[in-house]
Formats: structure tokens, C-alpha cells, sequence
């Protein structure tokens, strides 16, 4: 298999800190390149996943590479910090890592409803075990009001008003319920009224849908106030991020809370353009890391 490259890897290495016997969780496991990097290193890792099927793959590559013994697969949300700790009893940890968004595989899958291709579902649930509402119920049946006030706010989409009413007007000829249908209704948009574009028409509807579908950042608003009440003193957090929105979370969150925490990156770390070469998704990462006092 493919696996998801791994962003700012040895930055992240590096900023955590990661030594032998040292204890991490990976609140965001993917495809597990950050944790198999970890585990490599002698540590033990926590690997967390909402996704069951994310889970299932970092868990057999790790196995397959030999560092199953210090790994501990667990399938959950990070908004749930506290009662995970609680639940796996875990006690003491070194360090936190956040890799926010999707991975790759989960990007392209023609079967999730995140890619503009996929003509098979509008899903975005990111842990379809648990989560009831999907995108495609959403483009069927929220008002036009709900539609604005998502793709405006979690992604600035400057054409929210006539990319709705057309949305609106196809939905009532028939339901939209593949991902391709729905990037194909805002592209039209954009090409029938000469708007140019350096990306797909569709990216900023679609990532405003997989940030309302998921609560991405009610869920990192929540798990940033946790690490504080379950972290031990000198504990890092690391937070990767690929969205203004979050990384605005995050930047927020260390000012608002220093007398508690230390900022270990005034300067945020991007990647390298030797890094964007290798791997263009890498492109807008964004890490940010505090320590606990
Ligand atoms: C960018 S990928 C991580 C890639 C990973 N670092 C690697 O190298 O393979 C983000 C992962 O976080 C998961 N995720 C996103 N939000 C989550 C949440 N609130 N709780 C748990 N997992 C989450 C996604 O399902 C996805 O698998």
C-alpha cells in the first residue's frame, strides 16, 4: 500500500523530544508514519484514531515493520481525551502529537465522499461507527441560511450565495448524493462565469463540509484544553495543522494559556521546499508545539 507521508517528521521528532522508554500518544494516528518513526526511536505510543479503518492499516504496517510490543492502538475521538486516558489507564505521558485533517488514502478513496471524483457518496464522516449526520443529508436538506453560515465561516467561500441557490435548484430535481455531483455543480459555477481559479472550484465547499460533518475545531479547541488538566509538567504537545481556522485555534490556545504552558515555537516550523517537492500535500503545514509548566 501507498501510505500517507508523513509531514515534518524530523521536526516533529525533534520537538518532542523523542527518546527511549519516553510515552507518547499520536492523537491522530493515519496511516501511523508519525508513531512508526516514535516507535523506532525506542518509545512506546498510544497510536488514536477515529477512523476504524485508518486504525486497522497503521496497526498492521506497524506490526509487519516489527514495533508492536511498545504499541497501543485505541479507536476514539481526541475531543475525548480525558476519558480515553481514563479508560486505557494510561498514567503518564511524555508528549502529545496532533497531525491534523485527513490523510492521503483517505482523500482519494472513491468511496468517503472527500474527493471531487468520488461518484460513488457524499459520506465525510471520518468515524462512520459513531457519527449519524453525513455531508450528503446536509446538501439535501439544510436551508439556505445553515449552507451560508457553514461555507462562509470554516471556509471563506466568497461565491456561498449563488453556489447555494444552485445547489438548491439541483437538489430539487434530485437528491445530490456523490461528491462529484456536488464539485461538478460548483465548478460549472465558476466556468460558466469566467471566476479563475488556481485550485479546484470546489475545495474550499468541500473542506467547509468535512470541518462542520467532523467538528473539527470544537473537537481541537477541546482536546488543547484537556492536555492541560492531563499532562504532567514538561510534557510537549505538537500540533500540525493545514487550515488557517485550526492553526488559529492553536495559536490562540498558547497565547490565552501561557503562565501555564511555554511556547516552544515562537516562529511556527513549515516544511522545507526540499520537503513540498518530495510531498506537495506537505505544502500548508503548519507545526506548533507548547511545553507544559
Ligand atoms: C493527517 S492524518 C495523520 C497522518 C499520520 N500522522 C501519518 O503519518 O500517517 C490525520 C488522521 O487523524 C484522524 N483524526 C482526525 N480528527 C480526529 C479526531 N478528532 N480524533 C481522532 N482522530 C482524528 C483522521 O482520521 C486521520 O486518520
Amino acid at each position: 500500500m501507498n501510505f500517507h507521508q508523513p509531514v515534518l517528521l524530523d521536526e516533529t521528532l525533534q520537538i518532542l523530544k523523542v527518546a527511549p522508554n519516553k510515552t507518547y500518544l499520536d492523537a491522530t494516528l493515519g496511516n501511523g508514519g508519525h508513531s512508526l518513526e516514535i516507535l523506532k526511536k525506542g518509545a512506546v505510543v498510544y497510536g488514536l484514531d477515529q477512523d476504524p479503518g485508518n486504525l486497522e492499516i497503521a496497526t498492521r504496517r506497524i506490526q509487519e515493520a516489527g514495533y508492536s510490543k511498545n504499541f497501543h492502538p485505541i479507536h476514539g475521538n481526541f475531543s475525548q481525551l480525558k476519558k480515553i486516558l481514563k479508560k486505557h489507564k494510561i498514567t503518564t505521558l511524555n508528549g502529545i502529537l496532533f497531525d491534523l485533517g485527513l490523510s492521503k488514502n483517505q482523500q482519494i478513496s472513491q468511496d468517503r465522499g472527500f474527493s471531487f471524483n468520488d461518484s460513488s457518496s457524499l459520506d465525510m464522516r471520518l468515524d462512520p461507527t459513531i457519527q449519524t449526520e453525513t455531508a450528503e443529508n446536509i446538501i439535501n436538506t439544510a436551508d439556505f441560511d445553515t449552507l451560508y453560515q457553514i461555507f462562509t465561516k470554516l471556509a471563506q467561500e466568497k461565491y456561498s450565495k449563488p453556489i447555494i441557490l444552485r445547489i438548491i435548484r439541483q437538489r430539487q430535481q434530485k437528491p445530490i448524493q456523490t461528491a462529484k455531483r456536488l464539485a461538478d455543480i460548483i465548478r460549472n459555477y465558476y466556468q460558466t462565469n469566467s471566476i479563475p481559479t488556481k485550485i479546484d472550484p470546489s475545495t474550499k465547499v468541500f473542506m467547509a463540509l468535512r470541518i462542520y460533518i467532523n467538528q473539527e475545531f470544537e473537537n481541537l479547541r477541546s482536546a488543547l484544553k484537556q492536555t492541560l488538566e492531563i499532562l504532567p509538567s514538561n510534557a510537549i504537545v505538537a500540533v500540525i495543522s493545514f487550515h488557517s481556522g485550526e492553526d488559529r485555534i492553536v495559536k490562540q490556545f498558547i497565547r490565552q494559556n501561557s503562565p501555564l504552558i511555554q511556547n516552544l515555537t515562537p516562529k511556527a516550523i513549515l516544511p522545507k521546499q526540499s520537503e513540498i517537492n518530495i510531498n506537495p500535500l506537505s505544502r500548508s503545514a503548519v507545526l506548533r508545539s507548547f511545553k507544559i509548566i
